[in-house]
């Protein structure tokens, strides 16, 4: 299974340039699965929830997914992209999964981070894997990286590879996601973007440093900080698939969830 990302630094608010951008660069890839960024065509730093809104995608009436599922078709290889989605009323925070036969699964981000619940709805759908090409990928996104519940919830619904589009301004998160791989013994596939977004509110700098984590908690591939970059490796899914760390310990058989209650309290 060949698994990557593209990093990039999406020009706010030009959502038809940074299609173009996304997918010249993929159409040189050779992959089954490429992760791309959190809000990878609209930018992160809405001024307000109409500006989101008026950004946002409808997936079901738009011409940014019909581009990426013509991608799809034509390379053969599955994609997850955060998005703004566009709902009725509603606005979210989320990730979509397409592949060659088009759109498989949209999650809504389960955590907004900071300045987010200002433009978007809480996620209100349920964590879930879906399968492609033999494997089984779920989806977090960005700040879910804090809450340990989703990738242990992704991985115990089977999940072998995470991918997580992220638009991360903290520090914390690459190092964190090597122990969400290596506790739950899952690929983990970050893709973050670059770059500032200076709007009239404010400047953010976002961290780029994407990275592949593998089930034993170690860096795979790191990217620079501030640079392009269209990375894509080989991983063996057999290793994600087998919890144990010593013979006799397995990561999972050895959990004792009636002794947990006050995580879902
Ligand atoms: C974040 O959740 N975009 C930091």
């Amino acid at each position: 299974m060949r698994i990557g990302y593209y990093q990039f630094r999406p020009q706010f608010g030009r959502v038809s340039q940074n299609l173009l951008t996304i997918t010249t660069a993929l159409r040189e890839a050779v992959a089954d699965l490429l992760v791309l960024p959190e809000l990878a065509f609209t930018g992160y730093y809405f001024r307000d929830r109409a500006e989101a809104y008026r950004l946002a995608e409808d997936p079901d009436d738009s011409p940014v997914f019909e581009a990426l599922k013509a991608l799809c078709r034509e390379k053969r290889f599955h994609i997850v992209t955060g998005f703004a989605e566009r709902r009725g009323a509603n606005c979210y925070n989320s990730a979509a999964l397409l592949g060659p036969d088009g759109l498989i699964h949209v999650y809504r981000k389960l955590h907004l981070f900071h300045d987010e619940r200002q433009w978007f709805d809480p996620g209100d759908v349920p964590l879930r894997v879906l399968s492609i090409s033999g494997a089984r990928v779920g989806i977090m996104v960005c700040y879910d990286w804090a809450f340990p519940e989703v990738a242990r919830s992704l991985a115990l619904h089977g999940a072998e590879i995470i991918c997580h589009p992220a638009n991360l301004v903290l520090s914390f998160c690459q190092q964190t996601m090597l122990t969400r791989s290596l506790e739950n013994h899952v690929y983990a596939v970050t893709a973050n973007r670059y770059g500032t977004d200076s709007r009239p509110q404010g400047r953010l700098r976002f961290t780029g440093r994407s990275q592949i984590a593998g089930p034993d908690g170690k860096c795979l591939h790191r990217a620079p900080a501030q640079r392009n970059e269209l990375f894509v490796m080989d991983v063996d899914l057999a290793i994600a698939r087998d919890k144990h760390i010593t013979p006799l310990s397995d990561l999972f058989a050895d959990r004792r969830p009636e002794w947990y209650a006050e995580l879902t309290r």
